[in-house]
């Protein structure tokens, strides 16, 4: 099953380079994607995609588009292009780093290091933290980290394993420690993002922004986690990672309703018509192949995360993808931004991306660009 709608998956994306052109899709509306000129957070994986599509097939259709995306990026660096914000590893590491990993392009190398620089001075002394959205000094935004910056950590640990500059690796670790005390509670669940006082570093507390509410587990969030701190021990070696990795599992796959596939939130009163994040589903699947990677084979956790890795993509595949279908999207019923009524039950490309990640590791061990 997993090779056919791999299979599926790459034909919807080649017709998607032609409906796209030099285009970046980002969630749908009605059913399309809306595009933008690479200027969100989202736009590394259409990249990720495409690089993935031509490493399973070698078809240099895939190749190409995948080069052209990469100028994009060194063209949205250059002018500084919509990058106030956290998600510097979502749109370097799944482009450009990715076509270092693949084609040992110096260029493509250098501008993922530059990348890691624009990550690095996010890094606020004061709270000890990487500052998730907006410019130093921000009145909103200044104090507050974020749970989803755990993956943008691997740009950081990448860039120190090229460079043997060791800010990078300190920045990085320091964020994971403090996303560890600050972002994940004590039963294992998270909160999405965490407020300091951004002129003392004074620790205020907890807050959401995609979730339902302040002390709600966003399950995306939670899914960034497992993944993150999965990536974060890879990187470290730290078994502390590992451990929190296992225990925001086990939360997650204890939160899932029958189908196997989570609810937005998992603290939302579940009635009919309850919005699904199937992305955050995806993320988990990947996160779990990463986390699993980690794990012996008698470790007493293995054969429970093998088994609900296997539920959970099976109902992604049969219940929430578009196999079979006519459709530019890859996975069904994802939310973005559920309370602020945006794309709550569509297609999101980096649902798209997790999704295809999780299958190509399963079918070939192919594993994405998050480490060399
Ligand atoms: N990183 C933003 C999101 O997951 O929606």
């Amino acid at each position: 099953m997993w090779k056919s709608a791999i299979e599926d998956a790459m034909e919807k994306t080649k017709k998607n380079i032609q409906r796209f052109g030099v285009r970046f899709p980002h969630v749908s509306v009605n059913d399309k994607y809306e595009l933008n000129d690479n200027e969100d957070w989202t736009n590394g994986f259409w990249s990720g995609m495409l690089w993935l599509c031509y490493e399973y097939s070698g078809d240099e259709a895939y190749r190409d588009a995948a080069r052209l995306t990469v100028k994009s990026f060194k063209h949205r660096i250059e002018e500084h292009i919509v990058l106030d914000h956290h998600d510097i590893g979502f749109l370097y590491t799944l482009s450009s780093q990715a076509q270092w990993i693949l084609e040992r392009d110096e260029e493509a190398r250098e501008l993922t290091l530059q990348a890691a620089d624009v990550l690095l001075r996010r890094f606020r002394e004061k709270g000890q933290y990487i500052q998730a959205w907006g410019q130093a000094g921000d009145e909103k935004h200044g104090g507050r980290m974020i749970i989803d910056c755990l993956l943008n950590l691997p740009l950081l640990f990448w860039a120190y394993q090229q460079t043997d500059d060791e800010r990078y690796y300190k920045v990085a670790i320091k964020q994971a420690d403090q996303s560890r005390r600050y972002l994940v509670r004590g039963d294992d669940s998270s909160y999405h993002t965490f407020v300091f006082n951004e002129e003392t570093g004074e620790a205020l507390g907890g807050a959401t922004h995609q979730g339902y509410t302040n002390g709600s587990t966003w399950a995306r969030g939670q899914a960034w986690g497992i993944y993150g701190f999965a990536l974060a021990y890879r990187y470290t070696g730290n078994k502390a990672y590992l451990d929190t990795a296992k225990r925001m599992a086990a939360y997650f796959l204890s939160k899932l309703p029958e189908d196997d596939v989570a609810y937005w939130d998992f603290d939302v009163q579940v009635e009919e018509g309850t919005y699904r994040d199937s992305s955050a589903s995806a993320i988990t699947a990947a996160g779990l192949l990463e986390l699993m990677s980690h794990l012996d084979d008698n470790d007493p956790d293995r054969a429970e995360f093998e088994r609900k890795l296997n539920l959970s993509m099976t109902s992604l595949v049969r219940h929430y993808s578009t196999m079979g279908e006519e459709a530019e999207g890859l996975l069904k019923h994802g939310s973005y931004y559920v309370r602020g009524n945006t794309a709550p039950d569509d297609f999101m490309i980096w649902g798209d991306y997790f999704y295809l990640e999780a299958l190509m590791r399963m079918e070939k061990g192919i594993k994405g660009y998050w480490y060399e």
